[in-house]
């Protein structure tokens, strides 16, 4: 596949590498120390528009292509993946499901804050029951008046506790599987809606994990998205395109990784030589490059059917599962090439090693991107 780049994809690649050389990596020793959620940093995505890229600009957004909101993610994640998911997950999961599935009111309520990053969002789905078997959700939504009220749990929910809107899924009709599941737009104040505790993550520090309860948690009806039984479908036609920014992400931990590998190879030296120049080292810098760039064509190809309105729900589910692989593998074997060095937190190989992990079990683990493209493949 030829990636030339148009010349406003470009433009957005330069201006975000820019931000994330400059700005990015000196913030990620505190994000790691701390694990501290960024909020500065995501106003200053707000400022710069990096939080409404693909969104168009009638509802507040930077109104450019997904292809160029791909390369974001891909760039910022290079230097930190927690910066990349926390926009990722405001974008694909957190905004685009009322962009596309909103009624013009809920769009022109919610659409510009979340693009200005005003409004932080994410996506409420998995359940501490329902996590790969998400249609066997359990949180319950009655209608009663004009409001529905929401009871139940959601667990893992990332931007959560820092949100200012969730997309979050309820079941409407008992029984119904699939078919039973309602979407609703839930603001951080409403009534019942209640912040649980942070997750001690293994990666990804400063990117906010949480759960969340629902006891009861008032949503007016306005705040119904799609219509009652529309849920799964929402979520499902979400992440099929939410999967293309992991791959993305994974992309950039997976780029980072090599990129340490060879410098590192080509410094270090044992045995007389620098340790790029033994076979063992430079065979395993060769098998790095090749994973890490099928994991770029598929990426890119999936972003690119996506952005000429293609369907791309199999390209993407490949890209994820490929790319988040390659992520864990390079991680892996960047810390081999670091030696002892490469255990210990003073070299950033540690931390990719660490971040990999994760991008192989959310939005979708790989064993769920294996049955998501066998289905599309045997049509069964
Ligand atoms: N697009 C649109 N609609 C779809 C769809 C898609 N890709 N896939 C399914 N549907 C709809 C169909 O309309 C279907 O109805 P019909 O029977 O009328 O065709 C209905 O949904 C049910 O489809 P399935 O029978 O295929 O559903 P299933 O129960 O077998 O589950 C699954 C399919 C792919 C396994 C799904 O449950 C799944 O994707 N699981 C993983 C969940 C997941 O990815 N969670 C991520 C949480 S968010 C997150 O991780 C964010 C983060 O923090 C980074």
């Amino acid at each position: 596949m030829n990636l030339q780049l148009t010349e406003e994809q470009k433009m957005m690649q330069k201006m975000v590498q820019d931000f994330a050389r400059r700005e990015v990596a000196s913030a990620v020793k505190r994000m790691e120390q701390e694990d501290r959620f960024p909020r500065e940093m995501v106003k200053r995505m707000g400022d710069l528009g990096l939080m409404g890229i693909p969104i168009p600009e009638k509802y507040g957004g930077s109104g450019f292509d997904f292809m160029s909101y791909i390369i974001a993610i891909n760039e910022l994640s290079r230097e930190n993946a927690a910066i990349g998911v926390v926009l990722s997950v405001h974008t694909s999961v957190g905004t685009n499901p009322i962009l596309y599935f909103g009624t013009e009111e809920q769009r022109g309520k919610y659409v510009p804050k979340l693009a200005s990053g005003e409004y932080l969002g994410a996506f409420a789905l998995t359940e501490p029951g329902a996590g790969s078997d998400a249609a066997q959700l359990k949180t319950k939504a009655e209608k009663k008046g004009d409001y529905y009220y929401l009871t139940g749990s959601k667990v893992f929910i990332t931007n959560g506790g820092e949100a200012d809107t969730y997309v979050v899924f309820a079941r409407t009709s008992p029984g119904q599987g699939a078919k039973g599941i309602t979407a609703f737009i839930v603001e951080k104040d409403a009534k019942g809606l209640i912040i649980g505790k942070k997750e001690k993550k293994m990666g990804l520090n400063g990117s906010n994990t949480v759960s969340l309860t629902f006891d009861e948690c008032e949503v007016p009806e306005e705040n119904r998205l799609g219509e009652e039984g529309e849920g799964f479908t929402i979520a499902m036609a979400n992440l099929d395109v939410g999967r293309i920014g992991i791959a993305a992400q994974s992309l950039g931990i997976a780029e980072s990784a090599l990129n340490h590998a060879v410098e590192y190879a080509k410094e270090r030296k044992q045995f007389g030589k620098p340790i790029s120049r033994h076979q063992g080292i430079s065979f395993k810098l060769a098998d790095m490059a090749t994973q890490v760039e099928a994991a770029k064509q598929l990426t890119y190809y999936a972003a690119s059917l996506q952005t000429q309105g293609l369907p791309c729900g199999k390209e993407a589910s490949m890209a994820k599962m490929y790319a988040s692989k390659t992520a864990r593998e390079a991680a892996i074997e960047a810390v081999q090439i670091f030696g002892g060095y490469g255990y210990t937190k003073d070299y950033p190989v540690e931390r990719l090693f660490r971040d990999a992990k994760v991008t192989e079990i959310y939005e979708g683990t790989n064993e769920i991107q294996h049955r998501v493209i066998s289905k599309h493949l045997l049509n069964n």
